[in-house]
């Protein structure tokens, strides 16, 4: 019996991170929806188009392609951007470009197009919401400012990005869990039927075990 499951909490709370795990031990695709969300601003940056022009981002949107490889790798109109989305820059970018309606409208319709058939873990920000409202699982991991931005700090360190500040990135995690949950269109928001999750004094292996026992549970009863 395969499910879908719903990830969705605040940046940096370690969604993708679990989701990649669950997903591998469950022999499912994990979609990391916020990687969309970042590609669209990347590629707004780069093309000089105002990060508040809806109908301008959306134009852009319609001559572009993004593809999710299943051991992580990004791909905008082909070239890797894997690291490139996950700078800071870019990180507050995706934040206002998914402010607007009609850009999440394009975006949600391809997610839920990639993700038709059973067999799929989403992380993101309305997954459990709007993306996947039956899904089977829906989970809303959470955790203290201070540790999401100390493991975004080492995640950065990995990848080697040297603009890596940590009071910095605390303060912008702040501004974008404020404007993630304030926007008008689909507000960050945990969904009714969502387990909550805090990971704050969780280890990876201990948040995995948590939600495997849950997805067990859910499969058992189906
Ligand atoms: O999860 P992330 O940090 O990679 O997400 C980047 C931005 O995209 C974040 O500011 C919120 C937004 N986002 C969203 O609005 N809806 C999603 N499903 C995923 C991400």
């Amino acid at each position: 019996m395969r499910i879908n499951i719903a990830i969705d909490g605040p940046s940096a709370a370690g969604k993708s991170t679990i989701a990649k795990r669950l997903a591998t031990q469950l022999n499912y695709v994990h979609l990391d929806t916020g990687a969309m969300y970042r590609c669209t601003a990347l590629k707004a940056l780069k093309s000089n188009i105002k990060l508040d022009d809806e109908a301008a981002v959306c134009e852009m949107l319609k001559t572009t392609d993004i593809k999710m490889t299943s051991d992580g790798q990004i791909f905008l109109d082909g070239e890797d951007v894997t690291k490139e989305i996950r700078n800071d820059d870019v990180s507050m970018a995706a934040s206002d470009v998914s402010k607007l309606e009609k850009v999440r409208e394009d975006l949600v319709k391809r997610q839920q197009e990639m993700a038709k058939d059973k067999g799929f873990i989403m992380d993101g920000r309305d997954i459990g919401t709007v993306v996947l409202k039956d899904a089977e699982v829906k989970i809303f991991l959470t955790a203290s400012v201070e540790a999401r931005a100390l493991r975004r700090y080492k995640q950065n360190q990995e990848l080697g990005i040297l603009d890596n500040d940590l009071e910095k990135i605390k303060e912008d995690i702040a501004q974008r869990d404020y404007q993630d949950t304030h926007r008008e269109h689909s507000p960050s928001r945990q969904a009714e039927d969502a387990i909550k999750v805090d990971t704050s004094d969780l280890t990876i292996d201990e948040v995995v075990d948590t939600i495997m026992k849950i997805v067990s549970e859910r499969i058992g009863s189906k």
